[in-house]
């Protein structure tokens, strides 16, 4: 991290158009190898990065539906190359509008076991499916219906399923089996299905067809009464009105400074962004070339305590609550929090207010995209926890999202990520939960870094240490591998995975008073592109953690 040191206190202003050496080669990272091609397909017909986006969303919807789903929603993080134009596409999900605050407590005000977690009433008003018309007709090149055809072809003709969604499956099993739809496309006889097992979506086909038309024949029509009616039966909350009036929302990026690296990432609702700046801007003031591993790490953990604090204080969707975005993401308000940092000893999160939390689950999948003109797309997309909800409302080959999941249940209770509530983050009709969902542009001088993760509440640690691995001028296999820790203010516990601290390493920061959690198995997919702007050079590369595509390849210019 030879960039640390010199602290930075001007926030960063947009990026001009970047006016190197174009990439030499379009490049494209994804959680499956089937949705990869689906974009590069794009790319060879002629379509930019954003219409790769369209094609790589909706085939991962069909080929890795634990991940994503037109059932779900996401960010997606554009950077467009004519004139250095950049927008966070919102298509999270939102809450129905018959939701209220309490809607999953019991009489007593206890919160009921799995209500926001499996079944149809966890589910939020599902964006991707606006989001993907609006890249197609607002950014794209090519129709809507090219751009879904892939997907629409893999559902149809069949992928073979893999050891990851099998272990997924299985990890849901009980959800997946509760909805009869959702065991009969999901499931081998109510079962898990073998590696290998040839898996064919006619509803979905029937779906996308649809929707190729426009994202009105998904939200109003035939699909919306089924997506419904479906969902009602099931115990669901859902009404037409809920579905024809939702709106993705572009929304300005949150942009950071770390060295001479512009970072730009996605602001609320999701968490992302401010606590990515937070934390960089924390460490920008050390001198960390003079500072050991131990305290290297020391300082890390203590940023990542700081920031995941004012996680739970503030953040929530902003167009229901104002959140202070300009001072937590100023230089000023990190000196502050730098300021509070013992280097003789971990400062324990019970000083503060918190409460205690629950297991970690793997989701989520995310994206990162380059074409030869220097269009770029971060998207993190999701259904929440693996195969979301669990349900999918007959003839609609749509698995619904569990994102209720990440609204404050009932605040001071952790969610499924053992993240706190508050106030900021209750459920409110219409209202968006806060998501930790982290698509990120790192911008530097000479070289370009496109990234993102799933993995709930750890998404936004995984991004940093990925962001100091690009920062450290590593390539962009080594963002995607380095080993992991993580703290996230509560519990008070490092987690990491089994290399990523030494034996001694972990004496020394124990003595310091950190608690340590070794995770039980490696956590992320990370998916990233790298583009050197002075030689217009492009590398892509996939989590060895995960069954991921990185492909790069010359498209002729249309
Ligand atoms: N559902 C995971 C997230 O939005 O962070």
């Amino acid at each position: 991290m030879a960039l640390l040191g010199a602290a930075l206190l001007a926030v960063a202003t947009p990026i001009a158009v970047l006016a190197q050496t174009l990439p030499s080669q379009s490049a494209i990272a994804s959680a499956h190898p089937l949705a990869t091609q689906a974009g590069h397909e794009i790319l060879a017909a002629g379509g930019n990065a954003f219409d790769a986006a369209v094609a790589v969303a909706s085939a991962l919807a069909v080929v890795e539906p634990a991940g994503s789903g037109l059932g779900g929603g996401g960010f997606f993080l554009l950077h467009r190359a004519k004139d250095g134009f950049q927008t966070m596409v919102d298509a999270r999900e939102t809450a129905p509008g018959a939701a209220t605050a309490t809607m999953y407590l019991d009489d007593e005000g206890k919160p009921i076991p799995r209500a926001s977690i499996d079944g149809p009433l966890a589910a939020g008003i599902p964006g991707t499916p606006a989001a993907l018309d609006h890249l197609a007709k607002k950014y794209g090149k090519l129709p809507l219906a090219s751009s879904l055809a892939p997907a629409t072809r893999l559902a149809e003709q069949g992928f073979a399923t893999d050891d990851r969604f099998a272990m997924l499956a299985k990890w849901r099993l009980d959800a997946l089996r509760a909805s009869p739809a959702a065991a009969a496309i999901f499931l081998n006889n109510n079962d898990v299905p073998e590696p290998g097992h040839m898996l064919r979506q006619a509803d979905l086909a029937q779906t996308l067809r649809a929707l190729a038309g426009g994202a009105v024949h998904f939200y109003t029509g035939e699909i919306a009464r089924r997506l419904v009616e479906g969902s009602r039966v099931a115990g669901g909350i859902w009404t037409l009105d809920d579905l024809a009036g939702y709106k993705i929302v572009e929304r300005e990026p949150i942009r950071g400074k770390f060295g001479d690296i512009n970072i730009v990432s996605v602001p609320p609702p999701s968490a992302g962004g401010i606590a990515l700046v937070t934390m960089l801007n924390i460490l920008d003031g050390y001198p960390w070339d003079e500072l050991s591993e131990t305290q290297r790490h020391h300082v890390l953990i203590e940023a990542m305590r700081r920031a995941y604090r004012d996680r739970t204080q503030y953040f929530g969707d902003p167009d229901f609550v104002k959140i202070p975005v300009e001072r937590l993401t100023h230089p000023f308000y990190s000196d502050g929090l730098r300021n509070s940092i013992r280097m003789d000893r971990a400062t324990p999160s019970a000083v503060l207010p918190g409460a205690p939390a629950v297991a970690q689950g793997q989701d989520t999948t995310h994206f990162s995209i380059l074409d030869q003109e220097g269009n770029m797309v971060a998207a993190t997309l999701s259904v929440n926890l693996p195969y979301g909800s669990g349900f999918v409302p007959p003839g609609t080959g749509v698995l619904l999202n569990n994102e209720m999941d990440d609204f404050s249940i009932k605040p001071g209770t952790p969610n499924a990520y053992g993240l706190v509530g508050h106030p900021a983050n209750e459920i409110a009709p219409n209202k968006r939960p806060l998501s930790s969902m982290s698509p990120t542009l790192l911008m530097g001088p000479d070289r370009v870094g496109i990234l993102g993760t799933p993995g709930g509440s750890r998404i936004i640690t995984m991004v940093l240490l990925g962001a100091l691995s690009f920062a450290d001028g590593h390539n962009a296999s080594d963002w995607v591998s380095r080993p992991r820790f993580h703290h996230q203010f509560l519990p008070d516990e490092v987690q990491f995975e089994a290399d990523a601290l030494s034996p001694e390493l972990q004496g020394a920061l124990q003595a310091l008073g950190h608690q340590l959690k070794p995770s039980s198995r490696q956590y992320g997919n990370m998916q990233a592109v790298a583009w050197d702007l002075r030689s217009g050079a492009v590398t892509a590369a996939s989590d060895p953690r995960g069954g991921g595509g990185a492909i790069t390849k010359t498209h002729a210019t249309k």
